[in-house]
């Protein structure tokens, strides 16, 4: 019985977040401003915001037994994500600074710590609870031996298999045979397809016809995200929003995506709410304190022509 809609398979990290005029050179030591300590990391902040868009979803990743820990699972608590499959693990929680220039852009770098714990015989050990999903969700801050188990066992079970290759991995192409859905951004879109030049849609279609996904999501941030599909390649315009942190817009973007996508709406319906979920996260400051409800999304997807 299918009694959950996403199970997000993925990360877990405190959130170290200093606002500074901009993002510091390599070697240079910048005085910043406002200091925030938040609960994020990619598969968390995605399955908050998937439950804000109100998916009934699970998160199967790890945290260590600290402070960070318990901050991180009563987050999850606080927004109704099922944590059974979190493990408490003999490392510390995963720690990520985060500048954040005030243009909006950041600059991210992770200690993963018990992120690197999440194994495949821990996802094993969760696969009841991945096949009773509809969708499966996962990201590249875990191990990908374990995520590519996660996505085997979803796909096995007949759920749609959505992976957000961020941050990008060398051997990313590797988990494309269990992928349904691929969400990546510019860069990461780049890196895949091997091409030099700016994500337009031939590049897209390239990337969904060599790697035989059902759909390539390719955010562009203010420049909205480009679709392709068995239908054709179509560029959905962004959401115009004022910027003011463009951390975890991305997660937003999956997150309400997976949402949408489980209650079976069209592929590219979901996006659009993907779309403006990410345009939303956008205005706020932080990760998960900015992502978007259900109510929020609808909102501003009705100001956009359809
Ligand atoms: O995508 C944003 C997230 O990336 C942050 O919350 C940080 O923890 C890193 O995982």
């Amino acid at each position: 019985m299918l009694d959950f809609d996403v199970c997000v398979i993925g990360s877990l990290n405190m959130d170290l977040v200093v606002r500074a005029a901009r993002i510091p050179h390599p070697g240079e030591t910048l005085l910043g401003s406002a200091f925030a300590r938040c609960p994020g990391g990619k598969g968390s902040n995605q399955a908050i915001a998937a439950a804000l868009a109100g998916a009934r979803t699970r998160l199967i990743g790890a945290l260590g037994d600290d402070e960070h820990g318990r901050e991180l699972r009563r987050a999850l608590a606080d927004h109704s994500v099922d944590d059974q499959c979190v493990g408490k693990v003999d490392a510390p929680t995963g720690v990520a600074l985060i500048t954040v220039a005030d243009n909006g852009e950041n600059a991210i770098v992770v200690a993963p710590g018990a992120n690197s714990r999440v194994s495949v015989e821990l996802v094993e050990s969760c696969a009841p609870r991945i096949r009773s999903a509809r969708i499966c969700v996962a990201q590249l801050e875990i191990p990908l031996a374990a995520v590519r188990r996660g996505l085997e066992i979803a796909r096995a079970a007949g759920a749609t298999t959505v992976l957000n290759a961020a941050p990008f991995h060398e051997r990313a192409r590797d988990l494309l045979p269990w992928t349904d859905v691929l969400v990546v951004n510019a860069g990461e879109a780049r890196a895949l397809a091997r091409a030099p030049h700016e994500v337009d849609a031939a590049l897209a279609r390239e990337l969904w016809r060599d790697s035989g996904l059902r759909c390539v999501l390719v955010t562009l941030g203010s420049r909205g995200a480009v679709l392709a599909d068995e239908s054709g390649v179509e560029h959905l315009p962004a959401f115009r929003v004022e910027v003011v942190d463009t951390t975890g817009c991305g997660d937003a973007f999956v997150g309400a995506f997976a949402a949408a996508f489980a209650r079976q709406v069209p592929m590219r319906r979901a996006a659009l709410e993907g779309c403006a979920a990410g345009a939303l996260a956008a205005t706020r400051l932080g990760a998960l304190a900015a992502l978007p409800t259900r109510v929020e999304i609808e909102r501003l997807l009705a100001t956009a022509p359809a």
